[in-house]
């Protein structure tokens, strides 16, 4: 499963690159609001930072407004994504970007139905959303698994590129059930590396050696 980083932030995907683990970048209105100057060049900035794919959406409601702004965010650096809502208008987008041979990550979906229109019209990447499904008490790792299912049964090269995670059970969960792709905020990434047993045991393990100096320091 490829890990993405859902953040704008370019000191934590600097940071987090540097791990070794990150594959490529999600990026949102939402996320692009809390950073400071020009988002385009900070999107650029991150296609600099990362070697994968960096999703930038569109704001544009209109099929035909999605299409400019997808041709002038994909224009901005060849690791671009450009991100659209799963909408009727979205479709009609993604079908003509597709087919210009632009990637299209469809965003907002909360069905297995809605992931299999945005296949069908081209997408190259399907991001239902976990967190919020269940922040109305529906079950997301039903919808994701119902979700997985229709695409295997069908011939699509779109990638599930599960989004809104919450937590690392999310993302567990996500890996056994056969995503892709799963794009995580940095305080989930840092939550998934952490462990107490672990820092536990570097700690016992450094105690420990200090014997074995001390040791060597009374036979010199
Ligand atoms: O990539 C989509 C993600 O940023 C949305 O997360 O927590 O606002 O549902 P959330």
């Amino acid at each position: 499963m490829k890990l993405f980083l859902d953040t704008a932030h370019l000191p934590d995907i600097e940071e987090m690159v540097a791990w070794g683990v990150v594959d490529g970048v999600t990026t949102n209105p939402t996320l692009l609001s809390r950073e400071e100057g020009d988002p385009r060049e900070l999107l650029v900035r991150i296609c600099e930072t990362v070697n994968g794919p960096v999703s930038a959406e569109v704001v544009a409601t209109d099929a035909e407004g999605m299409i400019s702004e997808g041709r002038e965010l994909a224009s901005l650096h060849p690791h671009i994504v450009v991100k659209i809502p799963m909408t009727i208008e979205g479709l009609k987008a993604t079908r003509v970007l597709s087919r210009e041979g632009i990637r299209v990550n469809m965003t907002l979906i909360f069905t297995a139905t809605q992931a299999w229109l945005a296949a069908k019209a081209g997408a190259r990447y399907l991001s239902p959303f976990l967190g919020r499904l269940d922040d109305i008490s529906t079950p997301s790792m039903e919808m994701l698994a119902g979700l997985l299912d229709i695409l295997d049964h069908g011939d699509y090269e779109a990638e599930v590129l599960v989004a809104s995670v919450r937590h690392p059970v999310h993302v567990l969960e996500a890996g056994r059930l056969g995503a892709h792709v799963v794009t995580v905020p940095p305080k989930v990434l840092r939550q998934l590396v952490r462990h107490p047993l672990t820092d536990i045991g570097v700690e016992k393990f450094l105690q420990d050696w200090k014997k074995v100096e001390a040791r060597m320091q009374q036979g010199a």
